[in-house]
């Protein structure tokens, strides 16, 4: 994906430019900022009277001249004030910026997952989400911190070099002459160093990213796992996963390890060597012992600034990194968006379905096309099913009509509308799946169902577990239809995750019904309880069905059978058994000679 251009460690005014485009979340917290702002330049500023007042302090005790003509017990008065102002300013600060932080972190995280659900499904074929969760939440933590601390903390420290270097001019100009000399090897070397680090630290998140997804999809797929007895293999594989993280995270600590060695040396370095310069100046004479006091202090806390500026300068960079990523999921044009923008509301719908020529292959694999040709009529209020081998592209005529992929040539129409001029949303309000494998949410049974229509009254509710023969199950639960089923529906046996599925479906009471294999994975009690439901569901809606199983299909109003990407046979069970070595007596001479379905 976009991870080799990600490596390149880069930091121009273009994505610095676009990484501002963030603070679109500060505004409504603006006036916070602001006055955060304003408070951290009166503490940052006043803080630097400390280091004055001790030199003077000095030269007091010692009697000598000074500029202000104050005792030790005034100073340390003043000292006192100076302290309760910095105490209380700090804490508004603090308080101000933690509103700013939390506030726009929640509205980013609200903001992308609001994005990430509206995004097409290809999308999701194309990137591992668990993935892009881990990803997502770092970065969002990282914009966090910013606005947070390192923001202000960056902010701060450049206060704290300008002023105390102005201050040291004006006070003592050779003596910082001295010291400057040292300050562009610092900042080279910081430089260096950032951007090296950075890049370890983005490579690290990336292969830390990699690690986590094989926790969430062993742990998702515990099932899988255990049935295939690969415990240890999946150990093994999480297990060097996690070394290589080692590796990378050592190579990432041996980069700040180095960084903080070179600071603290030249630093130290430097300091000494401008200690020693100004002890000789205290000796000539040229300034006094309290001009040398606040200058070492002063040079300290520069120093102390300028080091973290190096490593709050890292994590800003890392910041706009973050942003850009996040900035990138927000740009992406939605579903919606994409479509051509005729927006037609989507009334009237009877069920009316026509595919002309209908051409496609996905787009994560786009040399091997799926539907090569496909046309199919389907007149309102029709039962029909699609049929064909496994891998013949049944499910994925149903994901087009769903409008999660468009067609690549060709025409999809509902009531004689290409289906693509529709509204999206109310175009797909009058389908409803029930899907080859059911996956509910994890909370009760009733909001599983209630997601066919939120609004339903529990009268409603009670009515489509009866017609989906549920109701029988559920009520035989002790809490009823607030039963946990537990993350995904593991709590509810296939055949009864299926039903609640139709429930969901009759609550919804669309004019178009989608049904993938709906009795695959059934006994022949529960599918005769599940065909029953299913036929209810079905009274005067348009119906596609997909079954592999042939009996279940006699009845309908006309196959389909599907072979090599074109539909080669249309017609009534009767007329297609009818043909000999055709495609659908072929299928059916095999299912109802063996006792076994074919092509499971
Ligand atoms: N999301 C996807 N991305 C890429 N290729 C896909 C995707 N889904 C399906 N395919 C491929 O498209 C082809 C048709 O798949 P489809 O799911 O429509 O088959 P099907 O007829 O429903 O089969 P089955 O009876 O096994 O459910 C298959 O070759 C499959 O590998
Ligand atoms: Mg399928």
């Amino acid at each position: 994906m976009e991870n080799k251009e990600e490596q390149k460690p880069r930091l121009n005014m273009a994505s610095l430019r676009d990484s501002l485009g963030i603070f679109e979340f500060v505004r409504p917290y603006r006036w916070s900022f602001i006055i955060g702002l304003v408070l951290l330049f009166l503490s940052s500023t006043v803080f630097m009277i400390f280091p004055y007042i001790v030199g003077i302090m000095l030269d007091v005790a010692q009697g000598k001249e000074v500029p202000v003509q104050l005792d030790l017990w005034q100073i340390a008065l003043l000292l006192v004030v100076v302290l309760a102002f910095q105490g209380v300013v700090s804490y508004f600060r603090v308080m101000l910026f933690a509103r700013v932080s939390e506030g726009s972190s929640a509205d980013i995280r609200k903001a992308v997952y609001q994005k990430l659900i509206s995004l097409p499904v290809v999308f999701f074929e194309k990137s591992r989400v668990g993935e892009l969760v881990s990803r997502m939440t770092n970065d969002i933590e990282k914009i966090y911190n910013t606005f947070y601390f390192v923001l202000a903390e960056f902010i701060r420290q450049i206060i704290i070099l300008i002023g105390g270097v102005a201050f040291l001019a004006w006070q003592t100009p050779k003596l910082a002459g001295v010291m400057l000399l040292t300050f562009p090897v610092i900042v080279v070397g910081a430089m260096i160093f950032g951007r090296r680090i950075r890049k370890l630290s983005k490579e690290r998140q990336e292969i830390l990213g990699d690690s986590n997804t094989i926790l969430d999809e062993t742990l998702q797929s515990i099932y899988a796992v255990k049935a295939f007895t690969n415990e240890a293999f999946e150990a093994n594989r999480y297990g060097g996963s996690n070394d290589s993280v080692i590796k990378l995270s050592m190579k990432y600590a041996s980069g700040r390890a180095l960084f903080a060695t070179f600071i603290i040396t030249v630093l130290f370095g430097a300091l000494f060597f401008v200690i020693w310069t100004g002890m000789r100046m205290v000796q000539s004479g040229e300034i006094t012992a309290g001009q040398l006091i606040s200058f070492v202090t002063f040079t300290a806390v520069i120093g102390a600034a300028i080091a973290g500026l190096g490593n709050f300068y890292t994590e800003l960079v890392g910041a706009v990194g973050a942003t850009e990523r996040v900035r990138e999921i927000l740009k992406t044009p939605s579903e919606v968006e994409e479509r051509s923008q005729v927006n037609r509301p989507a009334v009237d719908i009877q069920g009316n379905i026509e595919f002309e020529n209908v051409q496609f292959a996905y787009p994560t694999r786009n040399d091997v096309p799926v539907l090569k040709g496909v046309d199919l009529s389907i007149r309102a209020g029709q039962k029909v099913a699609l049929v064909g081998q496994s891998g013949a592209g049944k499910s994925t005529i149903m994901q087009l009509l769903l409008q999660f992929h468009r067609p690549e040539g060709g025409t999809i129409r509902l009531e004689g509308i290409d289906i693509q001029d529709f509204d999206l949303y109310s175009y797909r309000s009058h389908f409803a799946i029930v899907p080859q494998e059911v996956i509910l949410f994890g909370g009760t049974i009733k909001e599983n169902v209630l997601y066919g229509k939120p609004d339903a009254s529990e009268a409603e509710i009670t009515e489509a577990l009866r017609k989906a023969n549920a109701f029988d199950f559920v009520s035989a639960f002790p809490e009823g239809w607030d039963t946990i089923v537990g993350e995904r529906g593991i709590k509810l046996s296939g055949g009864q995750r299926q039903r609640i599925a139709i429930a969901r479906a009759i609550l919804r009471d669309p004019a178009i019904l989608l049904l993938d294999e709906a009795t695959s994975s059934l006994d022949a009690e529960s599918e005769k309880l599940v065909q029953e439901a299913l036929n209810r569901l079905m009274e005067g809606r348009t119906s596609i069905i997909i079954a592999h199983r042939l009996a279940t299909i006699r009845e309908v109003d006309c196959i389909y059978v599907l072979e090599g990407g074109y539909i080669v046979e249309q017609g009534t069970h009767e007329t297609l058994s009818a043909i000999p070595d055709g495609a659908y007596s072929s299928l059916a001479k095999l299912q109802f000679s063996n006792a076994a379905p074919a092509a499971v």
